[in-house]
């Protein structure tokens, strides 16, 4: 059982959670994650460790209501408690010093994600820019984090409501315009977003490794849930990453398998709506 310390809303239908778990909060490492489940007939989920506090032993997680699952985690309040929140999963991201500037690109809930990457990086020696992307800046999270780990923090906006109209791919173009010596993109968010950059950064040979959120059930190699093809080779995300290549990932293939579960999804979501917590989900 792991309780519920804190619990915070950051935009309409996002939070941040901060989680009693010692044994995670031990051994974790940047682009690690855990497989939650609340309760006995629930389904596992993956969410990534954004923040953690060895001596303290928590964990701090951000998560999206997107799906029963997370709406019913989202219901949950500090002292409720987590039935499994088992981790770290994955491998750490492999940090080094390079000879020039990491930038992180991160979107949704992957700006958290992508939070103790950018940090690590920073502790490493490094120049760290992140470029932050939104709808809209309502729904722009941890910005004031990321500021804290790194040299420059730059936002898109799709409605131009905060920082440049447009995309992260715009910002991120601006960039490499300006002669900024990019020597490693690390992009975490939406697939589309991932492959976008990747594709931007292929022509000018600059390292992309993306951090890839594909479906997991039981996170540890055994189901093949997650698989995707990489430089043509099949690979299980949860065990084998989850950082890959970003110029290598068959990305048609890993989005066209996120909507695998589409059906059973919408099945759980209607069951969540009309019975709350004791619906389990549907996989
Ligand atoms: C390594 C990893 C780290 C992640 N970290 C975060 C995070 O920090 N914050 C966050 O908000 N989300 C994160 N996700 C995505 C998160 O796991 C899904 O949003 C969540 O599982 C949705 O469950 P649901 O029942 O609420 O929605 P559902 O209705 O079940 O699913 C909605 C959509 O979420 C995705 N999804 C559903 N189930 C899974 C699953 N088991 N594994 C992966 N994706 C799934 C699919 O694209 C699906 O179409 C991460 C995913 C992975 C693989
Ligand atoms: S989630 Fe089962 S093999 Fe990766």
């Amino acid at each position: 059982m792991h309780t519920i310390l804190s619990k915070k809303i950051l935009t309409e239908r996002t939070w941040h959670m901060r989680v009693a778990a010692p044994l995670v909060a031990r051994k974790c490492c940047a682009g690690q994650f855990i497989m939650l489940r609340i309760h006995e007939s629930g389904e596992r989920i993956p969410l990534t460790i954004a923040d953690w506090d060895r001596a303290a032993g928590f964990i701090d997680i951000y998560f999206q209501e997107i799906g029963a699952t997370t709406e019913l985690l989202a219901t949950l309040e500090p002292g409720d408690t987590i039935l499994d929140v088992v981790g770290p999963l994955g491998n750490p991201s492999h940090v080094e010093k390079i000879d020039g500037t990491f930038v992180m690109v991160g979107g949704g809930f992957g700006i958290a994600a992508g939070y103790p990457v950018a940090r690590a990086f920073k502790e490493a020696g490094n120049r760290v820019v992140a470029v932050l992307g939104a709808k809209t800046r309502k729904l722009l999270i941890c910005e004031e984090m990321l500021k804290s780990v790194c040299d420059e923090v730059y936002v898109a906006t799709n409605d131009g409501s905060y920082g440049t109209q447009g995309l992260v791919s715009d910002v991120l173009q601006g960039l490499l315009d300006e002669g900024e010596d990019i020597r490693l993109v690390y992009p975490v968010g939406p697939p589309i977003m991932m492959k976008i950059i990747s594709q931007m950064t292929l022509p000018h040979k600059i390292k992309t490794i993306v951090s890839l959120n594909s479906i997991m059930v039981d996170g540890t190699g055994m189901c093949g849930s997650c698989r995707v093809t990489v430089a043509g080779k099949t690979r299980f995300v949860c065990s084998e990453g989850i950082d890959f290549d970003g110029h290598e990932v068959n990305w048609d293939e890993m989005m066209s398998r996120q909507k695998m579960y589409g059906r059973q999804e919408a099945v759980a979501l209607s069951h969540h709506h009309e019975h709350g917590a004791c619906w389990g989900g549907a996989r």
